[in-house]
């Protein structure tokens, strides 16, 4: 029986491009690295144009939470009386997108599928500090797994 659905990980605009054109199955989710020092702003463009949902994984920049310190997503935090973790996976919702986090603490696990409300002005402050990183050449993705070729990311050729 054929294949009625699938799903890609860590494919860019170019390696979609080139996908779309050799299978009769548009993926259903694209899983990619993403967060606000990598919001790959151009594959959630591209995959919402061609009904492909978005799965942001490392959305706290992976162990060690490195974008728990981000100065926007502290300031959102204290706004909204909440947490940097909530502040980060609840920007993903923002976006029409769903995250996929991992913790080994139960607590924790359970903390993390409540949201809370980020409005236009709040995603903003999130948008001026990506775009800024992206115009001092900042992308980064913490983690830098082998690919062994260039993905076509902003981040990382290999
Ligand atoms: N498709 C791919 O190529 C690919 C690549 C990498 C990862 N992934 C998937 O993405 C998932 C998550 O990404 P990731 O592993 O890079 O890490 P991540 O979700 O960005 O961060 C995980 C870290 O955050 C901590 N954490 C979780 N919830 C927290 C909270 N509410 N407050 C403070 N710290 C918290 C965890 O510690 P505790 O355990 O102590 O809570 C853990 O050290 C992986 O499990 C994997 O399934 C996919």
């Amino acid at each position: 029986m054929p294949w009625s659905s699938i799903g890609v990980a860590n494919y860019s605009v170019r390696y979609l491009k080139e996908l779309l054109l050799h299978v009769s199955v548009v993926p259903s989710v694209n899983q990619i690295k993403c967060h606000p020092s990598l919001p790959q702003q151009d594959v959630v463009d591209f995959c919402h144009q061609m009904g492909i949902h978005i799965i942001a994984y490392s959305a706290f920049g992976s162990t060690g939470g490195p974008h728990f310190a981000a100065p926007p997503i502290v300031a959102l935090a204290e706004k909204k009386h909440s947490t940097p973790a909530k502040v980060l996976l609840s920007w993903h919702s923002t976006r029409g997108s769903s995250v996929l986090v991992r913790s080994n603490n139960l607590s924790r696990i359970k903390d993390n599928c409540e949201l809370i409300n980020l409005d236009e002005d709040d995603c903003a402050l999130i948008r001026v500090y990506s775009n800024d990183l992206c115009k001092k050449g900042l992308f980064r993705r913490y983690v830098y797994p082998p690919f062994g070729i260039d993905l076509g990311f902003p981040d990382a050729a290999m």
